[in-house]
């Protein structure tokens, strides 16, 4: 705590809108305007902390609803250790809701959130998470302003379930579609089995991008150990709200930041516990955003060399059989963090919101059901992170090894002189709407030595980057028993899914990265073991080819529809570096570096 050097009680930011005697015509016009609702004068001027509830949840934003709700407990918990509470909305983020992406609106809260926590008399806060991109979109604003901050995770919906079997959430779609196509639902009950997957409160119940986020922010230190599987409707939740309001305030008077707890060590904890999890690959984009807006270190290369190896212990849809509350019974989040420092996987001294460090909050912690939480010698999968690829396709993309089945190893990767290498012709897709038009078309003579090609998806092609790379194989192969083609593509893919693609590739095609040179009927080659993806085309043919583009005009993608996508777009990064706004990572501990304004 170097921020106060004296043995005076540190003058918190919020006495210079409240209590600040030299600027008398300014202190009174804040002051009256805060009383107006009911907040007495001598609140606001006994030098109790101001405590921001930065709220997530609303009626567009099902997935952290339950906010609303929890925001009484944390109320409660502040009032007792003696803040006072202001709560605020956040710009909403609904997975599931907006078109044509949320992945728009990750970087717009974490703007509209960083102006409004450096601008306003807030002396930390409570940032309430759930919703995929609502926990990096508040991770990151916190890591820029770096005034006291923990998250809150709503938790995930109870388990889904039908005629005795679990339902999960994103996952139940996909067995619901064949059922429709084979003429045993009908509309009406295609739609009642998908929504048996959501049948309360909370967010995905299945380790998609809100639980693997939230497990990752508890890794990080960011929120209070145990805290982020229980489940939304939990009596466990209401409390761990209280619990969180009480924790911010003590968080303040020790003027405990971000910048304390968000270490590089606390990454690499991060990292490898998102391979223990099964976590979603938009995971390093996360995490990268979140490092390269507190100012670590984090790379893709770290991504390999920490997380690759490390197995998949947590069986939870859709890697695994499980669910939320299964999850949460088992042991949570310190269940598996213990596991993994049993093997000497993690840096125990990471400090976390409670003042305490990840390895005292977690040492004792146990599995409580195996079936669940697998023990490190008992795993799911081997080597469950991810592998970094690399070439004259693109600088960087990644691919989730846990998800080569033996099918494809069959396929692909059988041939004795080269097993960890394969190749085949390329089917090109720009953009989603393309592959959607087109992919059935028997004319295109897919077969199954076909990679398809994803491209026009990235970040600038489709703003925010679209969860496409993912693609089904043409029905014609389907019906022949082939059910996934590799991908490759410079879009993101949902956490939900499991099939083998190489993804977030960057540079993207809109940015002149080489998926943008690539033709149909062009082969390419993977290679696992030297980490390697390329275009068989020779650098004459691929300069020619280069030229051509850029005398074209550059790479074609549509127009923007709104202001934001425009604006976006400008000033957007790659998918390896975070897709953060580029021009706002100077913006750092913007609370300490400027002080109040
Ligand atoms: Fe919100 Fe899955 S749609 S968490
Ligand atoms: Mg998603």
């Amino acid at each position: 705590m170097t921020h106060d050097s004296s043995n005076s009680p540190r003058k918190l930011r919020s006495r210079a809108w409240f209590d600040d005697p030299s600027n008398a015509d300014m202190t009174a016009l804040y002051l009256e305007r805060y009383m107006n609702f009911g907040i007495s004068l001598d609140e606001l001027q006994s030098g109790r902390p101001i405590i921001g509830i930065a709220q997530t949840g609303s009626d567009l934003s099902p997935c952290n609803r339950h906010h609303l709700v929890l925001a009484e407990r944390v109320r409660d918990g502040i009032r007792e250790a003696g803040g006072i509470a202001i709560e605020f909305p956040v710009h909403p983020i609904q997975e599931t809701g907006k078109r044509p992406t949320a992945g728009l609106d990750r970087n717009l809260a974490y703007l509209g959130l960083v102006e409004t926590l450096y601008g306003y008399p807030i002396d930390g806060v409570v940032l309430t998470t759930g919703c995929d991109k609502t926990t990096p979109a508040c991770l990151m604003a916190a890591a820029t302003v770096n005034i006291p901050a923990i998250s809150l995770s709503v938790g995930p919906m109870l388990n889904g379930w039908h005629k005795g079997e679990r339902t999960g959430s994103g996952t139940i779609v996909w067995k619901a579609r064949e059922l429709l196509a084979a003429g045993e639902i009908d509309y009406q009950g295609f739609i009642k089995l998908v929504a048996t997957s959501a049948p309360s409160t909370g967010f995905c119940n299945t380790m998609g991008t809100a639980s693997t986020m939230n497990s990752l922010a508890e890794v990080l230190g960011m929120s209070l150990p145990g805290s982020a599987a229980i489940p939304a409707p939990y009596r466990d939740r209401q409390e761990s709200a209280y619990r969180t309001g009480l924790q911010i305030v003590e968080m303040v008077a020790a003027d405990r930041k971000p910048s304390d707890v968000l270490t590089r060590e606390a990454f690499l904890n991060a990292v490898r516990v998102n391979s223990a999890i099964g976590g979603s690959t938009n995971a390093p984009i996360h995490l990268n955003a979140i490092a390269r807006h507190i100012g670590v270190e984090l790379d893709l290369d770290d991504w390999q060399a920490h997380g690759r190896d490390v197995p998949l212990l947590v069986n939870l849809q859709p890697a695994g059989e499980y669910l939320g509350e299964d999850y949460y019974r088992a042991g949570g989040v310190p269940a598996v963090v213990a596991e993994l420092m049993r093997q000497g996987l993690i840096f125990e001294d990471a400090l976390t919101v409670n003042g305490r460090s990840i390895g005292d909050n977690c040492r004792d912690a146990v599995i409580e059901d195996e079936k669940v939480i697998r023990p490190y010698d008992a795993p799911l999968k081997e080597a469950a992170g991810f592998s970094v690829l690399r070439g004259n396709l693109f600088d960087s993309a990644i691919m989730k090894l846990s998800v080569i089945s033996p099918e494809f190893r069959e396929r692909y990767l059988s041939d004795p002189t080269d097993p960890d290498a394969f190749e085949g012709p390329v089917l090109v897709f720009d953009g989603p709407e393309d592959y959607h038009a087109r992919i059935d078309d028997p004319a295109l003579g897919v077969d199954e030595r076909t990679l398809l090609i994803m491209r026009g998806a990235g970040p600038i092609g489709y703003p925010g980057a679209a969860e496409v790379v993912n693609m089904r194989p043409p029905v014609q192969l389907i019906q022949k028993g082939i059910h996934a083609l590799p991908c490759i593509g410079d879009g993101r893919q949902s956490g939900t899914s499991g099939s083998p693609s190489i993804l977030n590739a960057s540079p993207e095609a809109a940015a002149g990265g080489g998926l943008a040179l690539l033709r149909t009927g062009d082969r390419v080659r993977i290679d696992l073991r030297k980490g390697t993806a390329n275009m068989l085309v020779g650098d004459e043919e691929l300069a020619e080819r280069r030229a051509a583009l850029e005398a074209s005009g550059g790479f074609k993608f549509p127009a923007s529809q709104t202001p934001w996508q425009e604006i976006q777009r400008a000033i957007n990064g790659q998918a390896e570096s975070g897709a953060v706004l580029e021009p706002a990572v100077k913006y750092q501990r913007l609370a300490q570096t400027f002080g109040v304004p």
